[in-house]
């Protein structure tokens, strides 16, 4: 019998293409358009030999288990793995395939538009018009904020922190600034002319705040209220990462106190957010649907990598871009 690969969710079309031609293995395709839910999922992985996820799904030990041993490898459509539990994947020694570079310009695209969007009250301005009240324009009406020399803080200067530095940087003009933290020097940040700041420094000097880092311990609610209370009143705060590197409730309460001037999330927790979620109360929140690899150009080369991953990895080969475990 061909070794087997699980697909949760059909793939742009050339992806689709590119597994279902594929002639040495058996396509297992969920195919509705809907996550799979996981008692279906713990229905078709015992015996695959490849499995290729979506990050709505837990890949944690009872399902490595239910998988089996014939279980030769994971690959996520994703760039972000915090989905994946990596010490059950490390401890079976299955190689873990994702899509980085791929999705950096878009992800940090969406990035610099939130960050731009939250400045100029994107959405306020658009309620305004559909509800008819145009009418009061002045020369103080709506005024946001400008990015001409701000501060621009990047939580996690890697490839799409880098990239959206690279977006933002010329809205700053020569006087701007851009800083960032981590946990290294990055080389990039020379050209950038960016400097590393410890995370207690970005938070309270950064005027535009832009969060790109992974979702891990060390990052899981580190935006509270503590780090809410301390940032400058009039902050723009974005993030395009994860949804959890936020402690949500505190997020409310220091937008409820007047604590932070815009919001910009592409993240949130949970996902789906609900209509009537309190965030969405707030005309200085703009929430949007976790979209940051959104374009059709970035899906396609998602998705053919995390094919070439899957397909790698089922034939013994090295992945074409694996986690580092
Ligand atoms: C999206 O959030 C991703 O990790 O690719
Ligand atoms: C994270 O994986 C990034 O690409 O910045």
């Amino acid at each position: 019998a061909l070794p087997k690969i699980l697909l949760t969710r059909t793939l742009p079309p050339e992806s689709q293409k590119l597994i279902e031609n594929a002639q040495d293995i058996e396509l297992l395709h969920w195919k509705e358009d809907r996550s799979i839910p996981r008692d279906q999922l713990l229905k078709l992985i015992p015996g695959v030999s490849g499995f290729l996820c979506l990050l709505t799904e837990k890949i944690d030990s009872e399902l490595l288990d239910i998988a089996g041993p014939n279980l030769k490898v994971v690959s996520t459509f994703s760039v972000g793995y915090d989905h994946v539990d990596l010490n059950e994947i490390r401890k079976r020694k299955i190689p873990l395939g994702y899509t980085p570079d791929v999705l950096t310009d878009a992800t940090a695209e969406m990035t610099a538009l939130l960050v731009i969007a939250a400045a100029r009250r994107m959405r306020e301005s658009i309620h305004t018009v559909e509800d008819g009240k145009w009418s009061k324009w002045g020369p103080l009406w709506m005024l946001g904020t400008q990015l001409t020399n701000k501060t621009v803080g990047i939580v996690g200067l890697g490839r799409i922190g880098a990239a959206t530095a690279h977006r933002l940087k010329p809205f700053l003009g020569s006087n701007g600034k851009i800083i960032y933290s981590g946990n290294s020097d990055k080389p990039v940040a020379i050209e950038l002319g960016a400097t590393r700041v410890k995370f207690d420094m970005l938070i309270r000097e950064a005027d535009v705040i832009c969060i790109c880092c992974s979702l891990n311990k060390q990052t899981s609610e580190m935006f509270n209220y503590d780090v809410f209370k301390v940032m400058k009143k009039n902050v723009i705060l974005v993030n395009t990462a994860r949804g959890a590197i936020i402690q949500q409730d505190d997020l409310v309460r220091a937008l409820s106190e007047g604590l932070l001037g815009s919001v910009g999330l592409d993240v949130t927790t949970p996902e789906p957010l609900q209509p009537d979620h309190p965030l969405l109360k707030f005309p200085n929140v703009t929430v949007v649907p976790h979209l940051g690899s959104a374009t059709l150009e970035t899906r396609t080369m998602m998705g053919n990598l995390a094919v070439e991953n899957v397909l790698s990895g089922v034939r013994g080969q090295p992945l074409p871009r694996a986690v580092e475990l």
